[in-house]
């Protein structure tokens, strides 16, 4: 099992040798590794089963640092910078020499972050590399938002966990490129497309968040965020619990339980149905229920479709997208 720390020193010990560290942030967990070694990088593809061709999010410690790792900044990216860094928004940009072809998977953009936890930032600034770093969890499953998650899904991979609490936020970040003056929007995560339409205005952000033959990035892919259970998506409208067994059913709720169903079946993600308690409590509520034996189903309820809604929609229905 991993060893685990809230020592950032010991920490950047094992970083600096070569090995993986998982990290908190204020989204979820990371999988960490010298991002400028590409052998340190290559045991995260392998630890958690990771195609090469998916590339990783480079985590920094100040928007200044990106800058020997980017060219052409475009001035919305500032802009955006300005509110979002340090936060949940990871900015696709025009790559230099000095990143590896590993962490790119050999395109000419590199991903970059600069992650709001303070522990993560105190080891960011006790190494002199970027941190190459995808979520902390097998290829495919439900993110990691606690210490618990990364150990019981990677402490087997791995020589240690930066213990950093909870994440804050719960839900991955949001992913932009820029083409031109026009935002292009490659994943949904914790700041919402209203979030960034404060700054920026709705007519210049595009969407691009859906699956294609060749995904750029694995929020676009189909079956992803999901549990090894099946997921079915529900409303309560159209919901009928007499085609399931429903003493076999897990549920996950925004705010009121369901009749018909064992309330200790059910969990609710917020007892006020506010949006960013139910994101912080989401993944958590899907992996207590997927570790559960005595269920074989998992029913979720859907979200209303506006702000950090979409983004757990989006999640929902990767989850419960067919493996094929
Ligand atoms: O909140 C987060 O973003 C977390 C924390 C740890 O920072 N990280 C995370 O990484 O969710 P990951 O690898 O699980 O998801 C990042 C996504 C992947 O789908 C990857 O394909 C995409 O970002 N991505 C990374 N670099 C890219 C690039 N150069 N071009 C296009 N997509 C890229
Ligand atoms: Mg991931």
């Amino acid at each position: 099992m991993a060893q685990i720390t809230t020592d950032f020193h010991l920490a950047s010990q094992w970083l600096q040798s070569g090995d993986l560290v998982a990290i908190p942030t204020e989204t979820v967990y990371g999988l960490a590794a010298n991002a400028l070694d590409p052998t340190a990088v290559q045991k995260i593809f392998t630890a958690k089963n990771r195609p090469v061709t998916n590339p990783l999010i480079l985590h920094f410690s100040g928007w200044e640092a990106v800058n020997p790792y980017v060219k052409n900044i475009p001035e919305v990216a500032h802009q955006l910078a300005k509110k979002f860094v340090p936060g949940a928004l990871t900015f696709l940009l025009p790559k230099t020499d000095r990143v590896p072809d590993i962490v790119t998977a050999g395109s000419d953009r590199v991903a970059v972050r600069i992650p709001d936890h303070p522990l993560t930032q105190e080891l960011l600034r006790a190494v002199d590399f970027p941190l190459a770093a995808p979520s902390a969890n097998p290829y495919g499953y439900i993110s990691p938002t606690t210490v618990d998650h990364v150990q019981s899904q990677l402490g087997d991979k791995i020589p240690c966990i930066l213990d950093g609490g909870d994440c804050v936020c719960g839900l991955e970040s949001t992913i932009i490129g820029f083409e031109g003056d026009t935002i292009v929007l490659h994943r949904h995560g914790s700041v919402t497309v209203e979030d960034l339409q404060s700054v920026v205005g709705s007519a210049s952000i595009r969407m691009q968040t859906q699956a294609t033959d060749k995904p750029l990035t694995s929020g676009m892919v189909l079956h992803h965020y999901s549990p090894r259970k099946p997921v079915v998506l529900f409303q309560r409208d159209d919901l009928d619990l007499t085609k399931m067994n429903a003493k076999k059913t897990g549920v996950v709720v925004l705010q009121s339980c369901l009749d018909g169903i064992d309330f200790d079946l059910q969990i609710r993600l917020s007892s006020t149905g506010n949006l960013s308690e139910a994101a912080h409590n989401l993944y958590q509520a899907m992996h207590q229920l997927d570790q559960r034996t005595d269920i074989d189903l998992i029913l979720i309820e859907q979200l209303p479709d506006s702000g950090l809604g979409k983004t757990m929609n989006d999640r929902l229905r990767r989850a419960a997208a067919p493996k094929a």
